[in-house]
């Protein structure tokens, strides 16, 4: 299903044009890392991506297909939690792929050890940090075995070290082979996380670029005008 092409992408509710002809393509590989000021359509672009509301126009193409051929799984800024416990919350989100009961239980279990919930599996998912909540809402994905991930924001309210661990998670999920596709306002996130940076403003791709190169030398006006806004104490680009 990769690589990702989206040509042409459109979205404009009431005429106000949000996306205004965004082109980009996505290799399968590694974290790309969305970047961009308030507004400009970075959650858009992944609601889009998986299927959860219609563009206004261009065209999406996974690979050959107008479809992904594998499974995606998205991780919402604010993750929608069902009222019941960590262990179900996980387990729910596995009934509809064709495995076993045992396989459901085994594969549960196995993720919420890996994201350091195992001892919390009975416990109300309701009940939470906000940490431990983002934290099931990455192995409720993970367990999945998406091919790509979208995570819009995974870490914004979270204290250093429960950004760490959420980080620690993300990359794990990379080295076992699914593409990660996220948004984020953490620039040092960007720059721990990221291979390549996709920079949006103005409804389109300004700039997309391997993150080290990014950083070291914006190129878009746009992006450098954002990075020295992030970043005042540290950035002086010489033209
Ligand atoms: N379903 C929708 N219907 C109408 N307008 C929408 C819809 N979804 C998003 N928008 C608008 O599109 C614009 C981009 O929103 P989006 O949430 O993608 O921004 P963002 O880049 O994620 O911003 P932030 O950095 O604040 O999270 C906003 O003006 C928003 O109001
Ligand atoms: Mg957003």
């Amino acid at each position: 299903m990769f690589p990702l092409r989206i040509t042409g992408l459109r979205f404009q509710p009431n005429g106000r044009a949000v996306l205004d002809g965004l082109d980009l393509e996505v290799s399968g590989e590694g974290i790309s890392v969305v970047l961009g000021p308030n507004g400009t359509g970075k959650t858009l672009l992944l609601r889009l991506l998986a299927g959860l509301l219609p563009a206004d126009g261009g065209t999406i193409r996974w690979g050959e297909a107008a479809s992904p051929s594998e499974r995606l799984a998205m991780v919402f800024q604010q993750p929608m939690l069902l009222r019941m416990s960590v262990f179900t919350n996980v387990e729910f989100a596995l009934r509809p792929q064709a495995l076993t009961s045992a396989e459901r239980h085994r594969r549960t279990n196995e993720v919420l050890e890996r994201v350091g919930l195992a001892h919390r599996t009975g416990d109300c998912a309701r009940l939470l940090s906000g940490g431990e909540r983002q934290r099931l809402a990455l192995a409720r994905a993970w367990a999945m075995r998406p091919r790509l991930l979208l995570l819009d924001e995974p870490t914004a309210s979270l204290d250093p070290s429960a950004t760490e661990a959420v980080e620690r998670i993300i990359r794990e999920i990379r080295t076992e082979g699914a593409k990660v596709l996220m948004t984020t306002h953490n620039l040092g996130q960007a720059t721990r996380l990221a291979d390549d940076i996709i920079f949006l403003a103005n409804g389109r791709v300004q700039e997309h670029e391997s993150a080290q190169r990014f950083f070291a030398r914006p190129q878009s006006p746009a992006a450098r005008a954002f990075l020295q806004g992030e970043l005042p104490w540290r950035i002086a680009f010489d033209h």
